[in-house]
């Protein structure tokens, strides 16, 4: 059981994916929760790169490798020996957050995304909730985190709403696994759909 959490910046992926992970362990579940960039030692480095520092420091195409990278990684050291163990896997984005930022933010570079996705990565997930919130609600969410990984909250509410029409139109793109939920409610009730999705996806 492969689950993935995406969607715009402060739309509420972390808290979901938390919440979902701590009910399937109350339920039983052996629950591995992990994060992108990041979710193992090398790509949490990767994730340094690509967050950090000056926002023109990387080409989109460069940016493409180094998310791809850090994938790679990801994949070989947590995720694959996860769900080979039979444990499930809630990961916080996933292939098709770079299909969206890195494939629509700079130019219409989709395509060389999903050929790289098709040689090295190729795993889709089981079940994808595509949290939609308006880009104005998320991004004041995400500037009241206050983090310093700031790089693509910084391109502000224009891309995000280009963000928000592509994270819809993915919905729609992959209807099998993907399932749009409302995250303009209470955590708690966005939790409720969450679970009951999850629920009817896997018995
Ligand atoms: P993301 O991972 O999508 O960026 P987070 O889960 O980190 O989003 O949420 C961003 C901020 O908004 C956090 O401070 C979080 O506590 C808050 N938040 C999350 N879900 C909701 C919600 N449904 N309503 C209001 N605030 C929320
Ligand atoms: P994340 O920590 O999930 O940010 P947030 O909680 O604000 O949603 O991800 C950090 C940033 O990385 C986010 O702005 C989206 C970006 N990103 C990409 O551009 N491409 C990718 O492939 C991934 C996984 C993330």
């Amino acid at each position: 059981m492969f689950i993935t959490f995406e969607g715009i910046d402060g739309s509420g992926k972390s808290t979901q994916a938390r919440l979902l992970a701590e009910h399937l362990r109350a339920a039983g579940h052996d629950v591995v929760l992990t994060r992108e960039p990041g979710g193992s030692a090398g790509a949490e480095e990767i994730r340094r790169l690509v967050l950090e520092g000056d926002p023109d420091r990387w080409s989109a195409e460069t940016e493409i490798l180094l998310f791809t990278a850090a994938r790679r990684d990801h994949l070989e050291r947590l995720i694959e020996p996860a769900l080979a163990a039979g444990r499930v896997v809630i990961s916080d984005r996933f292939a098709d957050s770079t299909r969206m930022y890195q494939g629509l933010s700079r130019g219409d570079l989709r395509a060389l995304v999903d050929r790289l996705h098709e040689m090295l990565i190729k795993r889709e997930p089981d079940l994808t909730f595509v949290i939609d919130l308006d880009p104005d609600l998320g991004l004041s969410r995400a500037r009241g985190r206050n983090g310093h990984e700031e790089r693509f909250e910084d391109f502000g509410a224009g891309l995000q709403r280009r963000m928000q029409a592509g994270f819809r139109a993915l919905a729609e793109e992959f209807p099998a696994r993907c399932r749009l939920v409302d995250g303009d409610r209470a955590p708690d009730e966005v939790a409720a759909e969450v679970r009951a999705i999850a629920a009817r996806a896997f018995g």
